[in-house]
């Protein structure tokens, strides 16, 4: 089978009871997936570096990926690496530093990711590609959870690992929106290595078993 990770997005998760909300997990996630958003690259606000700093406090062990939905990003970074993310994704249509940003990153002791909007080339980020660890793929427009995927995003996953073959590189490619039990076969198969589900996964009676058919209906 093909091996993907679940990373469920705690967006969709009660934000008085979020410890409750990952309990109900089950153990079933790869990677807990944190929104960041300033209201101003998006049009919501969510989470501060605090956040970041309670989960890692409570959660050790835990792989925080922390999508940055802000700009200028490099006014975050520091904070969020000294929180404890373990993941930092940056927009690249929000910093016109990216190169340096993404050396930043690594140097800070994090993985570097990349995110495109629906809207954006994959060519854009083509010169910083092999700076990456992950490319973060968006499958709806950033800001809110529970939103319908954007299928023609699925030519950007196939460009991309098609380059990254060609090239011997080794990012990861993740994608981000509108996902859940019946369109992750979609994605997987299209080459997708991360799965990021916000509202599939809360929103269900159970979120583990939801996490288990994702994995199943994934790998087959
Ligand atoms: C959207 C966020 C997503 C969101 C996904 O701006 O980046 O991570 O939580 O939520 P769903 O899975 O409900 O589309
Ligand atoms: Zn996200």
């Amino acid at each position: 089978g093909r091996r993907f990770l679940l990373a469920p997005s705690l967006l969709s998760a009660n934000p008085l009871s979020v410890e409750a909300s990952i309990a109900r997990l089950g153990g079933e996630e790869d990677w807990l997936h944190v929104d960041v958003m300033d209201g101003h690259f998006v049009p919501n606000l969510t989470y501060g570096p605090g956040f970041v700093r309670a989960l890692r406090a409570r959660y050790p062990d835990a792989f925080l990926d922390v999508h940055l939905m802000v700009q200028p990003p490099e006014d975050f970074v520091d904070s969020f690496a000294e929180a404890g993310a373990d993941l930092l994704t940056v927009h690249g249509e929000a910093t016109p530093h990216l190169h340096r940003l993404l050396g930043r990153i690594r140097e800070k002791g994090c993985a570097a990711g990349v995110s495109l909007n629906p809207g954006t080339p994959v060519e854009w980020i083509a010169p910083v590609l092999h700076l990456a660890d992950l490319v973060l793929l968006m499958s709806v427009n950033p800001g809110f959870g529970g939103q319908k995927f954007l299928p023609e995003v699925l030519e950007k996953v196939t460009a991309l690992c098609r380059r990254r073959a060609v090239r011997g590189e080794s990012f990861l490619v993740e994608m981000d929106g509108g996902l859940g039990p019946d369109n992750v076969d979609l994605v997987v198969s299209a080459g997708c290595q991360v799965v990021v589900a916000g509202s599939a996964v809360f929103g269900a009676p159970d979120p583990a078993e939801t996490l288990r058919r994702m994995r199943h209906s994934g790998e087959a």
